[in-house]
C-alpha cells in the first residue's frame, strides 16, 4: 500500500471534527470540539471570532513515526485514541484487571455560558459527564463525573481533566514553601519537559499551593498570557504540565487518589473536584483578578469583616477570665470589633499534649464557663470568636480513651504522633456526628460569631480523599444550622487555602509567621489567587515570635492593612504611646476598609528589587491606596519611581501621604514636594512617568492614597 492509499484510508476511517461549542467572555475564548469520541478542548486563550472556528484550524495532521491517527490532549485522554501522556482515566477491576476506556460521546448541552456532554463506554459499563462552564467572572470552571453502571466494582486511581495551553507558554509559576513561609513564588522554565506539582500531604499543605500557572517567556505581571489553573479541593491532587507528551503543551489537574481509596460499586459515582482555570493576555495580575472575582461571587451576601484580636501570641495556653477581660478591654479601647479566643479553653488543654477531641468548657480553668467572658466581649461591642480543630485527637483525651479505633492509625503500637495529636477517621460518620453534636452545642449555648478551624498534622498514607469530603460533609452541616456564624481555615497557619474549603469559610489565616517582611512575600503570593480580604493578616508584636525580628509599628500596620486585618499581640503590655499608634492605624484601617476589600489588587513587578509595591485599586479607578516597602538596602542612592498602571490616563490624581506613625525616612536633605505637600498629577503621568520616591529605611513602608480628583 502506499503512503497515499494509507493516509486515504485513515482520512476515511475518520468521523468528521465538529465543534461543539464556542464559550467566551471578556478576553477569554474556549472552544470544544469532538470527533465523536472524547471531546477536547481545542482552544483555550484570547478571544475568537466566528471566522477562526472551522475545526480543521485545530488540526495538526499525522506524521510518520508514530501511530496513523492524530492524538489530541482531551479532556480526559484515553490510550484507546492513543494518547501516551498520564491518561484522563485510569481505573481497574477489583480482581485485577486493566479497564480499557473507549468512550463516545452519548449527547451534549450547550448555553451560552456551559457545555455539558455525556458519554458511554458500554463495553465497560460506565458512563462519564463533563461539565464545562466559562463562569461570568471569567474563570473556566470544569469538572467530570464517572459513574459504575455495571455490576463489578471499579477501582479507580486517577481522573484528571485536561486542556491544551498555546505553544508559546514556555515558563511555569507555582507556590511553596514550608509553615511560616507559604506560598513563595518559583519560575520553571517549561522546555520539553513535564513540571509537576504533587501534594500528598492530606491536606492543602504549606509545600505545594494548588496553583500553577504556564505562561509565555518572562511573563510579568503586566505582560505576557498567562493560564493558571487552581484546584478547588482540600486534599491530595496533581497539577502537571506536560510538554512532551505527543508534542504538545497541556496541563492537567486532579485529585491524587491513594491506591483503593476510590471504589465505585454499581450506580456509584466519583466525581473531581472542579478545576478553574483562569486566562490572560495581560500577564499575571489580571490572571489573580479574574480568580478574585470567582471567588468574590462564591459567596452571593457580602459580609462585614471585622478587625481581631487573637489571643494566640497574647497568652497561649495561659488563660484566666480576669486577665482576658482585661485584655478584651484593651481591644475595644483600639478599636477592635471581634474577640477571638485561640486554644486551651477545651477540657484538658493546658498545653499542646492534651485534649484535642473533648470540646467542652475546662471547668478547672473556666468554673463559670465561657459565658462570663462572652458576655463581658459583647457588652465591649465586641463579637466573639472561638477556636477549634476538629479533625484532630490527642491520645491524652477523653475521646481517645473511649474510642481509639476513631483515629488513623490510633490502635497501632507505634502511632505516628505530628504535634502530639492524631487525625481523627472523617469517613466515618459516628465521627461526624460526635464533632457536629459537641461543635453544635458550643455554637448553640454560647454567643458566638465565628469559628477558627485548625488543622495541625499533615494526614500521611492516603486516606486524603475520604477526610476531605466527611471534612467538607461536616462543615457543610455546621454552616447550615448556623448560618450567621462565619468560620475561618487555618491549617499551622496557610496549610489550608483553596477554593474548595472556600464554599464553607470566609477567611483563611495565611502563616503562623506574622514577621511583617516575610508577610509581604506570604500574602504576595497568595495574592496570586487570593482575593486579599480573605487572608487573615495580623499585627504582631514588635519582637516577632517566630523570626525574632523587630519591626516598628508603622510597618507591621502597613503589612497587615492588606489582608482581613487583626491583632495579635499582648495589649496589655503596651506603652501609652504603642497603644495610641494602634488605635490610629486600626482607624486608618477602617477608613480604607471598603476600597481594600473590594478593589482590584495592584502589585507591581519587582525591577527595583530593594522595594516591594503593591495595592488595591477601586474598580472605576477612582481611587487607590498602594504600599511602597523597602525590603532591604539599596545600592544605588534613589529608588526606581512608582508607577501606578491602571489609572485613568486623562484623570487627574491628588496624592497623599498617609501617617501610620513617625515617618522611617532614611539620611536625606529634601524629601520629593508630593510626600511633604501633596500633589495633583494626571493619571498619565503616573502611570508613564511615575513618582518620585521617599527614601525609606529598609524594613519600612509608606502609604500612599490616590484619589481622582473630580472638578
Ligand atoms: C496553629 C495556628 O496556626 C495558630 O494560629 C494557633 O491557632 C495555634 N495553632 C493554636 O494551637
Amino acid at each position: 500500500m502506499s503512503d497515499h492509499t494509507q493516509r486515504d484510508w485513515q482520512t476515511e476511517g475518520m468521523a468528521e471534527t465538529m465543534v461543539i461549542g464556542h464559550l467566551h467572555h471578556r478576553d477569554t475564548s474556549i472552544v470544544v470540539t469532538t470527533d465523536g469520541a472524547m471531546p477536547r478542548i481545542a482552544y483555550l486563550g484570547k478571544f475568537l471570532g466566528a471566522a477562526e472556528l472551522d475545526p480543521s484550524h485545530f488540526s495538526r495532521g499525522v506524521l510518520g513515526g508514530g501511530l496513523d491517527t492524530e492524538i489530541h490532549a482531551t479532556l480526559l485522554p484515553q490510550a484507546s485514541s492513543g494518547w501516551m501522556g498520564r491518561p484522563g482515566v485510569q481505573a481497574h477491576r477489583t480482581d485485577g484487571a486493566d479497564i480499557a476506556f473507549s468512550f463516545l460521546m452519548h449527547r451534549s448541552h450547550r448555553s451560552d455560558e456551559r457545555i455539558a456532554m455525556e458519554l458511554v463506554d458500554e463495553d465497560n459499563a460506565v458512563e462519564l459527564y463533563i461539565d464545562v462552564h466559562l463562569t461570568t467572572s471569567g474563570v473556566v470552571e470544569m469538572f467530570a463525573r464517572l459513574t459504575n453502571t455495571g455490576s463489578a466494582p471499579i477501582n479507580l486511581t486517577a481522573m484528571r481533566l485536561s486542556f491544551p495551553v498555546g505553544y508559546q507558554a514556555s515558563e511555569v509559576l507555582t507556590l511553596g514553601g514550608r509553615h511560616g513561609m507559604e506560598a513563595i513564588p518559583q519560575r520553571t522554565s517549561w522546555n520539553r519537559s513535564v513540571i509537576s506539582v504533587e501534594n500528598r500531604t492530606g491536606r492543602t499543605s504549606h509545600e505545594n499551593v494548588g496553583l500553577i500557572a504556564a505562561g509565555t517567556e518572562a511573563f510579568t505581571e503586566h505582560i505576557g498570557e498567562v493560564w493558571g489553573t487552581h484546584i478547588a479541593w482540600s486534599g491530595n491532587f496533581e497539577l502537571t504540565c506536560d510538554a512532551v507528551s505527543h508534542s504538545l503543551r497541556t496541563v492537567q489537574a486532579g485529585e491524587l487518589i491513594s491506591p483503593g481509596e476510590i471504589i465505585l460499586e454499581k450506580d456509584q459515582s466519583y466525581t473531581t473536584p472542579l478545576i478553574d482555570v483562569a486566562y490572560s493576555c495581560h500577564g499575571l495580575l489580571n490572571m489573580s483578578r479574574t480568580f478574585h472575582r470567582h471567588l468574590r461571587a462564591l459567596h452571593s451576601e457580602p459580609i462585614h469583616r471585622p478587625v481581631i484580636l487573637n489571643t494566640w501570641e497574647a497568652v497561649y495556653f495561659q488563660h484566666d477570665l480576669e486577665t482576658l477581660s482585661d485584655l478584651a478591654r484593651a481591644a475595644a479601647d483600639v478599636g477592635i470589633e471581634r474577640f477571638v479566643l485561640d486554644d486551651g479553653w477545651f477540657q484538658g488543654r493546658r498545653n499542646d499534649t492534651a485534649g484535642l477531641g473533648d470540646w467542652w468548657v475546662d471547668t478547672a480553668v473556666w468554673p463559670q464557663g465561657l459565658t462570663p467572658l462572652i458576655q463581658h466581649v459583647r457588652s465591649l461591642n465586641m463579637d466573639f470568636g472561638l477556636w477549634f480543630e476538629p479533625e484532630m485527637v490527642n491520645p491524652d483525651s477523653d475521646l481517645y480513651r473511649q474510642h481509639p479505633d476513631w483515629a488513623l492509625n490510633g490502635t497501632s503500637d507505634t502511632p505516628l504522633l505530628g504535634r502530639n495529636q492524631l487525625v481523627l477517621d472523617m469517613s466515618k460518620k459516628e465521627v461526624r456526628d460526635y464533632l457536629f453534636h459537641h461543635l453544635d452545642l458550643m455554637l448553640s449555648t454560647h454567643d458566638i460569631a465565628y469559628v477558627k478551624w485548625d488543622h495541625n498534622r499533615p494526614l500521611v498514607g492516603g486516606r486524603s480523599a475520604a477526610h476531605t469530603a466527611g471534612t467538607y460533609e461536616l462543615l457543610q452541616r455546621l454552616t447550615s444550622a448556623h448560618p450567621h456564624v462565619h468560620f475561618e481555615s487555618c491549617a499551622s497557619g496557610g496549610g489550608r487555602i483553596d477554593f474548595g474549603i472556600a464554599q464553607y469559610v470566609r477567611r483563611f489565616w495565611a502563616s503562623d509567621s506574622i514577621d511583617a517582611l516575610d508577610r509581604l512575600q506570604i500574602q504576595r503570593g497568595l495574592s496570586t489567587f487570593m482575593p486579599l480580604e480573605t487572608l487573615g493578616s495580623h499585627i504582631g508584636s514588635p519582637t516577632c515570635h517566630m523570626t525574632g525580628r523587630k519591626h516598628a509599628l508603622s510597618f507591621r500596620a502597613a503589612t497587615a492593612m492588606f489582608g482581613w486585618m487583626g491583632v495579635e499581640w499582648n495589649l496589655l503590655s503596651l506603652t501609652d504611646k504603642e497603644r495610641s499608634q494602634l488605635a490610629h492605624v486600626v482607624s486608618v484601617y477602617k477608613r480604607f476598609r471598603p476600597l481594600l476589600h473590594s478593589g482590584d489588587v495592584f502589585r507591581a513587578d519587582q525591577i527595583d528589587t530593594s522595594l516591594h509595591i503593591h495595592g488595591v485599586i477601586a474598580p472605576h479607578r477612582s481611587e487607590a491606596l498602594i504600599s511602597v516597602s523597602k525590603i532591604k538596602s539599596n545600592p544605588n542612592y534613589h529608588s526606581a519611581p512608582l508607577t501606578i498602571t491602571d489609572l485613568n490616563a486623562e484623570s487627574m490624581y491628588s496624592l497623599e501621604v498617609i501617617p501610620l506613625g513617625t515617618p522611617r525616612w532614611s539620611l536625606h536633605r529634601e524629601l520629593p514636594g508630593w510626600v511633604t505637600t501633596g500633589a495633583v498629577l494626571s493619571g498619565q503621568q503616573l502611570t508613564t512617568v511615575g513618582i518620585p520616591l521617599p527614601p525609606l529605611l529598609p524594613e519600612s513602608s509608606v502609604l500612599i492614597h490616590v484619589k481622582e480628583v473630580v472638578a
